[in-house]
């Protein structure tokens, strides 16, 4: 997508009197980043920052989008819950910005997404009789309905099985090229596989890890892609929150 702005934060979120993280990050435009860090280093709350969520600390700093322009109604969210409506169906939960924004909702791209999330003989249903794989993958179409040049993806895949996992990477890479990704995932194979840069926060720094030199969405088991996400796990696994 022509327009894709990138994106800056730099400055420090504080939880009370606590330091959460200082931090100086670029999301490049019209590009995937993959954001890791040890469980309750803050990744969450850097989403919710620039989206202008509540997030229980105050930020000292800013947040920018490169062109210049407001961020705001410019970002498509897939929050790490699903937020899912118990009251409607599926599809009627795929269609809820539209519907939201007083649009005639365009049941045929719902419909469309559901098919291709795997779960068409579902639309009808409510939320609460699906599995938390199925509730993930409806909430991952709703996010893939909306038209934005941004998208934040907090932990998409997380509840689904390997197989389903690889075939909604593939999915999202599809539908989502061209776009400025944030995608935050604690899976270094999927950081390897999908990111053109991959930013690792702990409470003291942003710190870019290097990607290998093909082109994202790469293959799952080429060398170069195995190497490197076990060189992203050995370094996870030595740095403090
Ligand atoms: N609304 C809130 N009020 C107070 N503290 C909060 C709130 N939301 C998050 N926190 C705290 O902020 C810190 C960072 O939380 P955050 O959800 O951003 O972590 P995370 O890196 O996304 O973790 P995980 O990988 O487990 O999802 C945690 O200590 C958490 O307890
Ligand atoms: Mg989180």
């Amino acid at each position: 997508m022509s327009g894709s702005p990138g994106i800056t934060v730099k400055g420090q979120h504080r939880l009370g009197a606590r330091v959460l993280f200082n931090t100086d990050l670029h999301i490049p435009g019209g590009q995937w980043t993959c954001l890791l860090g040890r469980s309750g280093v803050g990744k969450s709350t850097i989403l919710r920052l620039i989206l202008g969520l509540d997030t229980g600390g105050v930020f000292h700093g800013s947040f920018d989008a490169t062109d210049g322009d407001p961020l705001t109604g410019r970002i498509s969210y897939m929050a790490q819950s699903d937020l899912l409506l118990p009251w409607l169906s599926v599809v009627d939960n795929i269609c809820i910005g539209g519907r939201l924004r007083g649009e005639v909702p365009w049941i045929a791209r719902a419909r469309d997404l559901l098919d291709r999330v795997g779960l068409s003989g579902h639309a009808d249903q409510k939320p609460a009789t699906l599995s938390g794989g199925m509730r993930q993958r409806v909430a991952l179409a709703r996010t893939l309905f909306e038209d934005r040049p941004i998208v934040f993806l907090d932990e998409p895949f997380s509840a689904l099985d390997a197989g389903t996992r690889a075939d909604m990477q593939e999915l999202a890479a599809e539908v989502l090229q061209g776009r400025t990704v944030l995608l935050v995932t604690h899976d270094p194979a999927e950081a390897v596989r999908l990111a053109h840069q991959i930013t690792v926060l702990s409470g003291q720094e942003t710190q870019n890890w290097p990607v290998p030199d093909t082109t994202a969405l790469r293959d799952i088991n080429a060398k170069e892609t195995l190497a490197s996400q076990a060189r992203l796990l050995a370094h996870l696994r030595g740095i403090a929150a």
